[in-house]
């Protein structure tokens, strides 16, 4: 069976950084309470010369350097945001805009949850023999969507890109498994109003000259403990492996407090769970492609390693996989890295 392994990986975050002291002079709030709270001591905040784009181009830029790729010989770009530059063209088209080549390029949208579900696509795009190397970036800019005036939502979010290249393989590398879900209902709970086609008729909302981010923060606390627990077990069991077999659970960094507690549902140590939202906060759909980078640097994932990647978000959504690190069986001779931009399927 063919197989989807990572052989590539980047990041890129804002240079701007705004620190909870910053925030306890913009709203009532302490440094105190904020990492108590949610383990957050700082996030980077997108300046003037920053976009959806130019973070995600820079994160794909280190990840086709890593897999040794031109633009050109990749297949397909699958960019998962909830904050695209523009909405017509894709993020993904600007993206390749930058980059170069004819790579397929569309966008995904399950928010925070976007990156596990865009891995999850772009892996059966691979494993199908219809494509040889995809490129999949998370990349959000929540922080232009932030009320900083609103002190239960302005301290949570960053922004920030992450990406990833797959390749194809004969060996099980990359996605083993994948649980994807979704409860609608839950929307409520976490969304930006009148950020689309649909025109509202209330003249507040339509007054108001950008949107502001909306969440009912312990609904979605609830709802994050349950379904990291689930999800990430669901996705251990359909990979044949128990959570004795996994090296690292790379979560979604929402809220240290979240994280904690699914590590504890699923008997996980420590020192076996990855947390970097105390630099970054909640990037959304960057948080675990960020985290992933991040681990490999700080020499924590080795070759033939078992991964659990989990996340939740707006939607309300979550997704989990198991991924196998390393990229065992990949083909490095010029010969097989032909040029991409075609289906070959
Ligand atoms: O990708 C998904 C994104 N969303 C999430 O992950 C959000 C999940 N939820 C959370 O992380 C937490 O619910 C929050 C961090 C948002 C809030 O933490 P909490 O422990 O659930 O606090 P709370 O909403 O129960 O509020 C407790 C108190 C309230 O005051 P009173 O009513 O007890 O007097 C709040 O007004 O804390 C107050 N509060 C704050 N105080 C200081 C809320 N935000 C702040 C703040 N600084 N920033």
């Amino acid at each position: 069976m063919r197989h989807a392994a990572i052989s590539g990986w980047g990041m890129a975050v804002p240079e701007r950084i705004l620190s909870n002291s910053d925030l306890e002079r913009m709203v009532e709030t302490s440094d105190e309470w904020i990492v108590s709270r949610t383990g957050i001591k700082e996030r980077r905040v997108v300046g003037p010369g920053d976009s959806t784009t130019s973070l995600a181009v820079a994160a794909a830029r280190q990840a086709l350097d890593r897999a040794g790729l031109a633009a050109d010989q990749i297949d397909l770009i699958v960019v998962a945001t909830c904050t695209p530059d523009q909405f017509l063209v894709s993020q993904a088209c600007l993206v390749q805009a930058e980059l170069g080549g004819n790579a397929g390029a569309f966008d995904l949208g399950a928010a925070c949850s976007g990156f596990v579900y865009a891995l999850s696509t772009a892996s059966q795009f691979v494993q199908t023999g219809c494509h040889e190397r995809v490129l999949v970036i998370g990349v959000d800019t929540l922080t232009r969507f932030v009320d900083y005036t609103d002190r239960t939502t302005c301290i949570l979010f960053g922004d920030g890109a992450g990406a990833v290249v797959l390749e194809a393989t004969d060996e099980p590398r990359g996605l083993l498994s994948t649980v994807l879900g979704a409860d609608g209902a839950g929307a409520k709970h976490l969304y930006i109003p009148g950020w689309g086609a649909y025109v509202p008729e209330s003249a507040a909302l339509l007054a108001e000259p950008r949107p502001h981010l909306q969440m009912n923060g312990q609904e979605v606390f609830r709802f994050a403990v349950r379904v990291m627990g689930e999800a990430a077990g669901a996705a251990v069991e359909r990979a044949g492996l128990t959570f004795a077999d996994i090296d690292m659970l790379i979560p979604h960094q929402a809220n240290a407090r979240i994280i904690d507690a699914a590590a504890r549902t699923l008997d996980l140590p420590r020192d076996k769970v990855w947390m970097n939202l105390d630099r970054y906060g909640n990037t959304s759909a960057a948080s675990i492609p960020i985290a992933l980078h991040e681990a490999e640097a700080a020499g924590r994932l080795r070759e033939g390693d078992n991964l659990v990647l989990v996340a939740f978000g707006g939607g309300l959504s979550w997704a989990a996989g198991v991924v196998r690190w390393g990229t065992a069986g990949v083909c490095r001779d010029p010969e097989c890295r032909g040029r991409g931009g075609a289906a070959t399927g």
